[in-house]
């Protein structure tokens, strides 16, 4: 069988940058060697694309950036492709297909699947609308509201709004959701930007710090619980929806910022979490149903709050394109279900060329 040739994108333009290439590392290390041909291909900081002719093991080494080679992404569609600039000349590589192991803005966010849609490319997870819908906080919520899911109380305003009456939206705050709760940036990813408040005066640092990350701020009323994960893996069009079991993350620090995320050793999951049969049903249905609600294909992780006391399940966000780092949950929840990170990795570059294969004959039916 030819072997496919599968171009990794990693790094990117985005708070989550060292992130992706912990992912990136896990994901190519575990890509079969029989099957493909992988093409790493590193967007640095200011957003060069960069290409490895013989890279080595460890792409989280920075080492790498010195030694590639200049490349973009053919938005000709007779022309599918990597273009290798080399002294003034552009020579074509041919895809079959793109994984884009880029976490938050500019990977995401339906941004780059813009791309690939418009370059004619397959590529692995979600569609252009799926991820914008995912990536930003508000939008979700209002899908997950429509399909029946229980979430947290909340509310949005943007940055301007603040700027014209920060009095009232602290007032607003107060009122409608209080205190503690927790300031997010709209659009982001492994706790960046976000901190959960316990007065007013750690509201307006925290606002001003999301609104760093974002334009637009979401405050939610801060749930006292634990937290779990749910993977699904598949396709809401074909009707193909696989659903994992559920996890839970334990971590030692207020709740699980970017350091207990990445940094923090005592951090921990647990599967299959323990939990009643009731709360790991609801936790699938609504993984499900947000899925198929934001017209998920390829894969996403959706998580979860259960409320001490209560045992009460909030949904609390949908992510296509989790972590894949060493400790991350989405491959783990699926070993559990006995497929290996190798097998996962195939199932997805699978779905990723039929989800292609569905656009171009969509396209051959127009032209006819
Ligand atoms: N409403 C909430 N109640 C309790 N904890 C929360 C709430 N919102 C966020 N958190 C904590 O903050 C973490 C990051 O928030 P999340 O919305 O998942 O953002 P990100 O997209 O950056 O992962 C969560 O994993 C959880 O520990
Ligand atoms: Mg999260």
């Amino acid at each position: 069988m030819k072997k496919l040739n599968v171009a990794v994108i990693y790094g990117g333009i985005s708070s989550e940058h060292l992130v992706s290439r912990a992912s990136a590392n896990t994901i190519i290390s575990n890509l079969s060697q029989e099957k493909y041909t992988v093409i790493p291909i590193y967007i640095n900081k200011e957003g060069s694309w960069i290409m490895y002719d013989n890279y080595k093991d460890d792409l989280k080494d920075f080492k790498w950036e010195k030694i590639g080679v200049d490349v973009s992404l053919s938005v000709n569609q007779t022309q599918k492709g990597l273009l290798r600039l080399v002294r003034d000349k552009a020579k074509l590589i041919s895809i079959d297909i793109v994984f884009p192991v880029l976490h938050g803005l500019n990977g995401e966010d339906g941004t780059i699947q813009g791309l690939f849609e418009f370059s004619g490319i397959p590529y692995v997870g979600c569609g252009v609308l799926s991820s914008a819908i995912s990536m930003d906080k508000s939008f979700m919520r209002l899908v997950a509201k429509n399909v029946g899911l229980n979430q947290t109380e909340y509310l949005s305003f943007k940055a301007n709004d603040f700027k014209k009456e920060p009095d009232k939206i602290v007032r607003l705050i107060k009122k409608e959701i209080d205190y503690p709760c927790f300031i997010k940036p709209c659009n982001g990813g492994s706790s960046i930007g976000i901190k959960k408040v316990h007065d007013k005066k750690e509201l307006l640092e925290a606002i001003d710090l999301a609104l760093h990350h974002d334009k637009k701020i979401m405050v939610e009323k801060a749930i006292c619980g634990r937290e779990f994960e749910c993977a699904v893996l598949g396709d809401s069009f074909s009707g193909e929806i696989n659903v994992s079991g559920v996890g839970e993350i334990k971590c030692e620090h207020e709740f699980y910022d970017y350091d207990a995320k990445y940094m923090d050793k005592s951090s921990y999951t647990v599967i299959p979490a323990d939990l009643t049969k009731k709360a790991i049903n609801t936790i699938r249905d609504y993984s499900s149903k947000i899925f198929q609600a934001v017209d998920g294909s390829g894969l996403a992780r959706i998580d979860f709050f259960v409320e001490d006391g209560t045992n009460e399940v909030f949904f609390n966000e949908i992510n296509t394109m989790p972590g894949f780092t060493s400790i991350s949950m989405y491959p783990k929840l699926w070993e559990a279900e006995g497929i290996s990170i190798g097998v996962l990795l195939d199932k997805l570059i699978d779905l990723g060329l039929k989800k292609g294969l569905g656009r171009e004959q969509k396209i051959w039916k127009i032209e006819q």
